[in-house]
């Protein structure tokens, strides 16, 4: 499932960004949380020892992700020149937004700054959400029962009618699911580093200035002194909240309603976590579907 979500996430925002799918001959680790942190950041003696060649793969990396980013710059610059009736105003994506911004205001939207906000959208947005999908499918597929639950809300949908994002404000329950996930598994576990400007005081401690912080969020969603049973799957904790996250919630809505889900064993699904930058699982998640009978008819028209 993890591929098959990571490639959701990369289409979807590549759609925003630029109008297309996104390449099947590009792979998409170029925007992989590893390719964020630069370990010796944190510990500079690593820099000395050329920790494992670390800090010249990072350069590496950096130089090909400017390179695709760039390449979808002047691909969008080149569609707008060519068609010369898109005015500012018909132009829809991302790119072409940040473009039509450039024509108005070159010295501040240079090419840097499009480039460094798309890529923000494609390292920020897709494995954070993708991981958070499959986090919430394993912990379905080791409790039937809520997964039965979810699936009651949605049979008192219309029959035959597929969900859409309309739809989320009237499933409470699958809104509470996702805000379990996003406990158990935040996908930013220590948050991004923040830096201090100033001398301040965060929840009691003083931090002088030049501090780089990191909160464990991690820990803080499952402290006994702020939850109920923290390590326990319980989503109707959230009962009574409203946010969520749309696409995530749409996703997974959508997979319930339309198949039957089933772990691939009798084994319950491991839920061991790696060591990276945004929480994943350390092993991707199997599992085996069949489409449910009330939906055939629904997605063969897909
Ligand atoms: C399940 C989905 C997501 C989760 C759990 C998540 C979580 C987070 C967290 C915890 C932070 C750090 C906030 C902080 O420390 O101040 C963050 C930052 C950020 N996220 Fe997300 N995020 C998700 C999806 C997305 C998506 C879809 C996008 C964009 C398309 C995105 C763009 C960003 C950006 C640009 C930042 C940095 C903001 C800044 O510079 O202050 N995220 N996210």
């Amino acid at each position: 499932m993890s591929s098959l979500f990571r490639e959701l996430l990369f289409n979807a925002i590549m759609k925003i960004a630029a109008g297309k799918r996104w390449p099947s001959d590009q792979p998409g680790d170029i925007f992989s949380p590893r390719a964020l942190t630069d370990l010796c950041d944190y510990i500079p003696i690593l820099r000395w020892v050329g920790y494992g060649g670390l800090e010249k793969g990072v350069i590496s990396l950096h130089q090909k992700r400017d390179e695709f980013l760039q390449g979808l710059i002047d691909q969008t610059r080149k569609e707008v020149a060519e068609d010369g009736s898109c005015s500012t105003e018909r132009r829809k994506t991302i790119i072409q937004k940040l473009l039509s911004l450039q024509e108005a205001e070159p010295e501040y939207y240079t090419d840097e700054i499009v480039k460094g906000i798309i890529q923000l959208m494609l390292s920020a947005g897709t494995h954070t959400t993708s991981q958070t999908m499959e986090w919430a499918l394993s912990s379905l597929l080791n409790h039937p029962n809520v997964l039965q639950k979810a699936r009651d809300e949605l049979e008192k949908m219309q029959p035959g009618h597929l969900l859409n994002d309309s739809d989320l404000s009237k499933l409470p329950y699958l809104r509470c699911i996702i805000n379990e996930t996003l406990r158990l598994f935040p996908a930013a576990p220590t948050l991004v580093p923040h830096f201090s400007s100033e001398d301040c005081t965060i929840g009691g401690y003083e931090v002088p200035k030049g501090t780089t912080l990191l909160v464990n969020v991690w820990a803080i969603h499952r402290d006994p002194n702020v939850w109920e049973e923290p390590n326990k799957y319980k989503p109707e904790r959230f009962e009574g909240m409203d946010e969520a996250i749309r696409l995530a919630g749409l996703t997974l809505g959508t997979l319930i309603q339309c198949f039957e889900w089933q772990r691939v064993g009798p084994e319950m699904v491991d839920l061991e976590e790696n060591q990276e930058a945004t929480l994943g699982k350390a092993k991707p998640l199997e599992a085996s579907y069949k489409p449910r009978p009330s939906m055939i008819k629904t997605i063969s028209q897909l």
